[in-house]
């Protein structure tokens, strides 16, 4: 996690650091600092606090200084809590540093060398400063190496000697760290975000390389002293200009952006109503070829797995495992060349979702992901990518990617169907339509979002909430729950209805609030059966049911009706409508809906 930026050339450095670490603030927000080479004095002055950059604007108008090089960071903390001592950069000795990701073997390099007296904060990456500082005589480069070569985890560190005003040095293994000649002077960060207001070109710095910027040049060499020519590359999305356009929070405006963006989503891969890659240079060979599927990912992103497990048993009846990308590694994970592994992931810089698809590669498995950020460190790794075009999201909370994500997933489905002879030509293309009916569908939902913020009144005082269902809609559930517990801070667990008398049941008392969710025909008696056992037992049931099954239901609950599609497909209008009682409770709450507790929007730490 955590935000990186680095800047040195003619212009002011602070301003330019301040801005761009607002641009990043989605890597973590608990603690901000920059550290800045004070003009004329060649010293290295820093500026932290506790919260968000919008008061480190603050503290630093009280104190103005001149700079034109210095190196910023945004904190989401592992490694001791949310202090200002442990906010970034750290300094000790000569040496000036940010980090992001962890230094498995801090404690061990504390005690081997004797770096206890060095160290003011709980964190991990003092360590490295101090470290360095030892090894640290005249000669950065060389200090550098041997440090980076005593640590063990993922890092991406930016540095300044107090020796070498104007200079920054970044070395990275895994966490990104990208870095551009921009008009304004030579600028990193670990994600393109914060470049894209000044450049479209750009590179990646290779794992343990060591880039040494100065204000009209950057060198990059490897831990053997030898030149490395960075591959430069260019930034084809948009990351500037965005605004909430009128809506109180970015949440709000994403739900109600989809369907735009799931209708772009699809719209170029459907060719003649059939499902078409081609554009994106995903052959049939590869859809055809797998003998079985694996899905990795995290949070949001694994919840578009488990629909998508749902669909591929039902109409491919092909073997498909859902792996928490967190877990994968250290399952022992059955993988060969037969197997497409697909990545999901919104960011595409989830650190545990891509060392689970280097670990798949590495076992010979074709990698295929399916991403919204572009020239993500997912992407570069991937044999091929899908892109969704959700645009930047910058909610943490996942809405439009989720969606626009299984949009993708629906097609690739379908192509494979059809590929393999489970769907007919005719089939494939009612199932196409039925898809590009999607949208009207997630307009109808958001059309009356006034009625759910009405039923988001029910819930809206509870501290534990259930939410129920069976098979797909037990899968929605689990991504509504997340939404919830996620901005609302109630706890919300969702259970399959089934297992509630396995259990559960046991805390169903009066009025504990369930959100019961029914879309699947095939199953609904036996889920209106498990809801009335916790009506039985004084439940207040919220209840979300497709159109059609609603018709006798409506006295007996607060009813939501969502609108008719396919059942396969009802997962749209019914995450729409949870989506919306999850920001309406926390928004009446009076609670920051885009900027939740504890929480960041890229997670690069495992
Ligand atoms: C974080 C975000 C979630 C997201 C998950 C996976 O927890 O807050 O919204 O689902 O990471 O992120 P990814 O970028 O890989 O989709």
């Amino acid at each position: 996690m955590c935000g990186i930026v680095g800047y040195t050339g003619a212009k002011s450095a602070i301003e330019l650091l301040l801005d761009s670490l607002e641009m990043l603030e989605h890597r973590g927000y608990d603690s901000v600092g920059i550290g800045c080479v004070e003009d004329n004095k060649g010293m290295v002055g820093i500026q932290k606090c506790v919260g968000r950059v919008h008061d480190l604007r603050k503290e630093c108008e009280k104190q103005p200084m001149h700079s034109t090089c210095g190196i910023g960071h945004t904190r989401w903390a592992t490694h001791g809590g949310v202090y200002t001592k442990n906010a970034h950069p750290h300094q000790c000795g000569k040496v000036t540093l940010v980090h992001n990701g962890i230094v498995e073997n801090y404690r061990e390099l504390t005690e081997d060398y004797e770096l206890q007296g060095k160290l003011r904060s709980e964190t991990d990456t003092e360590v490295v400063a101090a470290l360095l500082d030892r090894y640290y005589q005249g000669d950065a480069e060389e200090a550098i190496k041997r440090v980076v070569q005593k640590l063990k985890g993922t890092f991406a560190l930016v540095m300044m000697f107090e020796e070498e005003p104007g200079t920054i040095y970044a070395i990275r293994n895994v966490s990104p760290i990208v870095a551009a000649e921009c008009e304004r002077g030579m600028m990193l960060a670990s994600d393109l975000t914060a470049l894209g207001n000044f450049t479209k070109k750009y590179f990646v710095v290779p794992e343990y390389c060591v880039l040494k910027m100065t204000k009209d040049k950057m060198v990059i060499t490897n831990l053997d002293g030898e030149g490395v020519e960075p591959q430069m590359q260019v930034l084809d999305w948009k990351v500037s200009g965005l605004g909430k356009e009128g809506y109180p929070f970015y949440m709000e405006k994403e739900i109600m952006e989809q369907p735009n963006v799931f209708a772009e989503t699809i719209k170029r891969r459907i060719f003649k109503g059939m499902p078409d890659f081609s554009a994106d240079g995903l052959s049939d060979d590869v859809l055809m070829s797998c003998k079985r599927i694996c899905i990795v990912a995290c949070g949001t992103a694994m919840h578009v797995g488990l629909i998508t497990q749902a669909l591929v048993k039902s109409i491919l009846h092909m073997h498909i495992d859902v792996e928490l990308a967190s877990e994968f590694m250290y399952s022992d994970p059955v993988l060969d060349k037969d197997t497409l592994v697909i990545a999901v992931s919104q960011s595409g810089e989830t650190v545990d979702t891509l060392e689970a698809f280097k670990y798949a590669k590495k076992c010979g498995a074709t990698c295929l992901s399916v991403l919204n950020v572009r020239g993500s460190s997912i992407s570069r790794v991937s044999d091929y990518v899908l892109y969704t075009e959700a645009g930047p999201e910058i909610a943490v909370a996942s809405t439009k990617a989720y969606t626009t994500q299984l949009a993708v997933m629906y097609l690739m489905v379908a192509k494979m169907a059809f590929l393999r002879g489970a769907l007919s030509e005719e089939e494939t293309k009612a199932y196409i339509q039925e898809l590009q009916n999607v949208p009207s569908k997630m307009e109808e939902i958001l059309d009356r979002k006034k009625e759910i913020h009405v039923i988001a009144k029910e819930v809206l005082e509870s501290k534990d909430l259930f939410m129920i269902g069976r098979g797909m809609d037990y899968s929605i559930l689990l991504e509504g729950s997340l939404k919830l517990k996620e901005v609302s801070y109630i706890h919300s667990e969702a259970y399959a209805s089934g297992e509630l008398k396995h259990g559960p049941i046991a805390l169903i008392t009066e009025h504990t609030p369930v959100v019961a969710l029914v879309t699947q025909g095939r199953i609904m008696s036996k889920e209106l059966s498990n809801i009335k056992e916790v009506k039985a037992r004084g439940a207040n049931v919220v209840l979300f049911i497709k159109e059609k099954l609603a018709t006798q239901l409506k006295e007996d609950y607060n009813v939501v009706t969502l609108p008719d599609l396919e059942d396969k497909f009802m997962v749209f209008p019914a995450i729409v409508a949870l989506q919306l009682l999850a920001y309406y409770v926390s928004s009446d709450k009076g609670f920051d809906v885009d900027k939740p507790r504890n929480l960041a929007k890229v997670v690069t730490v495992e």
